[in-house]
């Protein structure tokens, strides 16, 4: 249980903590991160009268993950933020191991949310961590202004489920279509089978099965499915747990990414089209994305990967783990989604270097930037920075490599038949970097010891900018 008097509590001993915090050099000037402690998915996203509502899992007294809250974050513009008291917390019976991931759906007005209250009962005989001795419950509560909340109003349990699924249903996210709301849950079977389970609903209270969906042999547990519409097509984004590695391809513990459905909900007939990992770097899960007011589908993912074998121990040194990566804005053509950062993310820039890349010098401007690259041939390169950091490309492999600075993170690549541009965003301790218009994304964090000393090798003609990027504004509402 984390109610909240037990969290006013404890922050009131925690204000040499949060000075710890504040001071660490690793902590990020752009992007979502906890106040202290710990954050993971992105969650409840969405944008009402102009605000944008950024909730996340967050444990703010356990570095390392613990009970999970929602922490809250708003904005108007994604450079002036509001820091939050956390908005949920485990206070019940039925979410009293965590208030775990799900989303929010606004109707006329009102703010629905529902989420995973989690429930582990360690203290039955039988509790084997997948299936007895654990409650998923899903929860419905609904706000008028995304600060205050109704009653939690519990609308599934695992006895709702179907009768072969193992205690693993968690993370639902609603999809509407032709007046009809679906929710998507993340499941594992009672045989180890990732799937996602669809339920149905005409008035967002009373949900009836649907229908469930799966991939044969694809993983052991599908974590929280983003079902959206993207310039017509329709998506499922889901993180599949268990997939074995293939080549180039799931080199990470856990996968994210997605498929093209062709799915007729009248028949249920439904093809998946092959599975493509949305991000190619070390850091990047549980992704959530939302429609804004002006019908853009932006997308925050975990910049962060759970039982990973490289760490984040700078920062958990320092009392503090995890962030967002940037939020992202999605297009679809043919069945593959691009991604490329906010439009209003250009309002961080300050000052601007240009060259040709021939001429490239570094022009030092601390360490947030915006780096653009422009190729007139898609001949081999080489990139690097902090001395041991290096993208390279060799007129097939696009490859990103680390060695001290990664903490364990070694080299993650992809095939590519040719590199028209890059950009490369860097923040004191991540790198994110955009491919060909961002058909691909490289997300990682990194820690490096040294000055950032960049450096381009080419043989083709191009073009350099270097933006130098102000810090976000965060100005504590709780
Ligand atoms: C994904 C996840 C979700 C769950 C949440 C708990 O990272 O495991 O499936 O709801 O994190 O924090």
């Amino acid at each position: 249980m984390m109610t909240k008097e037990m969290y006013k509590k404890k922050m009131e001993k925690e204000c040499e903590q949060k000075r710890i915090v504040e001071s660490d050099p690793y902590r990020l000037k752009f992007h979502i991160q906890p106040p202290m402690g710990w954050l993971n998915d992105p969650n409840g996203l969405f944008e009402k009268d102009g605000i944008f509502h950024i909730y996340y899992q967050y444990s703010p007294f356990e570095p390392q993950g613990g009970t999970k809250l929602w922490g809250h974050y708003t904005t108007e513009d994604f450079i002036e933020f509001k820091e939050h008291e956390p908005f949920l917390f485990a206070d019940w019976r039925y979410d009293e191991r965590g208030v775990y991931s799900g989303s929010a759906f606004v109707e006329d007005g009102t703010i629905h949310y529902f989420y995973t209250g989690n429930v582990k009962l360690f203290d039955r005989d039988d509790y084997d961590y997948c299936n007895n001795g654990r409650e998923q419950n899903t929860i419905h509560i609904t706000s008028l202004d995304g600060f205050s909340h109704s009653e939690k109003q519990l609308i599934m349990t695992d006895r709702d489920y179907p009768a072969d699924m193992s205690c693993h249903v968690r993370d639902p996210k609603i999809f509407k279509k032709s007046g009809i709301y679906y929710m998507v849950l993340g499941g594992r079977d009672v045989n180890s089978h990732g799937c996602l389970l669809i339920y149905r609903s005409e008035d967002l209270e009373n949900w009836e099965e649907f229908d469930r969906l799966s991939i044969p042999d694809f993983g052991y547990m599908w974590e929280c499915p983003d079902l959206f519409e993207l310039d017509g097509e329709l998506f499922l984004v889901f993180s599949p747990q268990g997939l074995e590695e293939d080549g180039l391809n799931n080199r990470n513990i856990y996968q994210t990414g997605y498929c093209k459905l062709d799915y007729d909900f009248q028949t249920k007939q439904c093809t998946f089209s092959k599975f493509q990992e949305l991000d190619r770097g070390f850091d990047y899960y549980a992704p959530q994305s939302f429609e804004d007011e002006q019908g853009r589908r932006i997308q925050f993912g975990w910049m962060g990967m759970g039982d990973a074998t490289y760490t984040n121990e700078p920062t958990i040194e320092k009392g503090w783990q995890h962030a967002f990566t940037l939020p992202r804005q999605l297009h679809a053509e043919n069945g593959h989604i691009y991604q490329m950062p906010i439009e209003e993310l250009k309002n961080l820039r300050d000052k601007t270097y240009r060259s040709t890349i021939g001429d490239f010098k570094d022009p030092n401007f601390g360490p947030c930037i915006e780096w653009d690259i422009q190729f007139d041939e898609s001949v081999p390169f080489t990139i690097k920075m902090y001395g041991d950091i290096e993208i390279s490309y060799d007129g097939k492999l696009l490859k990103m490599s680390m060695a001290e600075s990664g903490y364990g993170r070694d080299w993650r690549a992809i095939e590519i038949d040719q590199i028209k541009d890059l950009k490369i965003m860097l923040d004191t301790s991540s790198i994110e970097m955009f491919v060909n218009n961002g058909w691909t994304v490289f997300s990682s964090r990194m820690y490096p010891k040294t000055a950032m000393n960049l450096s381009i090798e080419s043989a083709s003609e191009g073009t350099v900018a270097i933006h130098s990027l102000d810090s976000v504004k965060i100005e504590n509402n709780e």
